[in-house]
């Protein structure tokens, strides 16, 4: 396979995966990045023997430089999707998009229309469609082994500590510089269950709140920061229990570690969460988006998905369950129960081998698989000049994240609201 070229904007946690799945399997070679934090930018151009003429401070700068790659990964914070995204497919570059695409549907449809201008593949990271374990729960469906899809119960278990991690201290806590949860989390799911269905719902509901992260929930005597606070030890959410535990685990320094400090000693860990956004007290922070959230969705035949995500749970897999009119399938992101109402026979099905020690629910476990997958399905499609192996395109991953709009209108409206695929 022809190797594909790749100039990389934002040399984060995201940007580093893909390009790393990228060399390792050598159908990819990063030739260009574009990262402001100089240690990042010099340590990236470094790892991938980027020449100092192609590592630049900004993703303008990389575009004022002309097209150096055949394709782009952009995998900038939530609120810089849209314009190197345009700008680069502008220029020809096909286009690795990290999701969401972007905070609001008049921007993700800007991007939408930039492919399709240029003629360009964008495909967006809705890792979870690029599973081993997504394709036996397709190939299942498609079977008709268990008959008509009529219910779908999903979970999306964010976990405890990485809720706190990501939602109350991190990145992805407000609505203004990030997302809404549903979208900055849940537009996998969405996404994933409208690939499921193979179709769009008609109509939507939702409800969900900010339940516990919030200053009414804060003990009396609980300090402003985890490392002055005498309840710290007995606290679920203490950052010295979290981030000094991650010392020693590659998997974990890599993520969430790398985020609180590019330290690996206690020393530096203690002192990042001493005066960083990662040691403040969880009930003081300045957090606003969800905890917990619910989607209702009915499909045009009747057919039903509710949908929950939750902070409150250890940190897993998703979990599904599919009733048709012919079997059930219990899924936990690894294995399938399937029974089968014709004979009373069950089965299950392990999809892990295909990804063996890939299997993790989390990031720095690649998504069960689905890091690599997408990657791959991406540089294959970029070399061939044919989109097949990718298994949606901007405009489905558009359609995608309008039903999560759609979900929080309903939420904040308090409404059931009816959903039209093409606006
Ligand atoms: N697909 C998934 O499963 C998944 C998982 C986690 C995060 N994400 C998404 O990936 C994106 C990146 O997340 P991350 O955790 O890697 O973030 P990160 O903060 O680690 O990386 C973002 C990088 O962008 C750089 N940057 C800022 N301004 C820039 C500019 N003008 N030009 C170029 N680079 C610039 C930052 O300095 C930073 O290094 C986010 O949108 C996030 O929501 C997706």
């Amino acid at each position: 396979m022809t190797e594909v070229t790749l100039a990389v904007v934002g040399g984060g946690l995201r940007g580093l995966t893909y390009a790393r799945h990228a060399h390792a399997t050598g159908a990819g070679r990063v030739v260009a990045v574009a990262e402001p934090d100089p240690r990042r930018r010099a340590a990236f151009a470094a790892e991938f023997g980027v020449p100092a003429g192609s590592a630049f401070p900004g993703w303008k700068e990389l575009a004022a430089a002309d097209r150096l790659a055949d394709a782009a990964v952009i995998a900038t914070q939530d609120q810089l999707h849209t314009d190197p995204a345009v700008a680069l497919a502008d220029l020809g570059y096909h286009i690795l998009l990290e999701k969401p695409m972007a905070p609001n549907e008049g921007e993700a449809a800007r991007i939408a229309e930039a492919a399709r201008r240029n003629g360009i593949m964008l495909a967006v990271c809705h890792v979870l469609r690029y599973t081993p374990y997504t394709r036996a729960v397709r190939d299942l469906l498609d079977s008709g082994r268990i008959g008509r899809l009529i219910s779908v119960q999903h979970l999306e278990p964010v976990g405890w500590w990485h809720q706190a991690h990501s939602f109350v201290r991190g990145h992805w806590r407000r609505q203004d510089t990030s997302a809404p949860m549903l979208l900055a989390k849940a537009c996998h799911d969405i996404d994933w269950l409208v690939h499921l269905f193979g179709r769009p719902p008609a109509r939507v509901s939702s409800f969900g709140s900010l339940s516990h992260f919030r200053a009414e929930d804060r003990p009396a005597s609980a300090a402003d920061r985890c490392v002055d606070c005498p309840l710290e030890p007995s606290c679920p959410y203490s950052a010295p229990r979290l981030y000094l535990g991650c010392l020693g685990d590659p998997e974990s320094e890599f993520w969430p570690l790398s985020a609180v400090t590019p330290g690996r000693t206690p020393e530096a860990v203690l002192e990042a969460l001493r005066v960083g956004p990662y040691g403040r007290c969880v009930y003081a922070c300045d957090n606003d988006v969800v905890d917990h959230q619910e989607v209702v969705m009915e499909f045009d035949d009747g057919a039903t998905c509710s949908f929950t995500m939750s902070a409150f749970t250890p940190m897993e897999h998703r979990r599904t369950r599919l009733f048709g009119t012919h079997g059930y399938v219990d899924g936990d992101g690894r294995t399938l129960r399937v029974v089968d109402f014709r004979t009373g026979e069950e089965e299950v099905v392990d999809t892990t081998a295909a990804h063996a020690g890939a299997e993790g629910p989390s990031a720095a476990d690649g998504h069960g698989g689905g890091d690599e997958g997408l990657v791959d399905a991406f540089l294959v499609s970029v070399a061939s000049g044919d989109p097949s192996p990718l298994r949606s395109d901007a405009f489905e991953s558009l359609m995608t994240h309008r039903v999560v709009w759609a979900a929080e209108q309903a939420r904040l409206t308090g409404s059931v609201v009816t959903f039209r695929p093409h606006g």
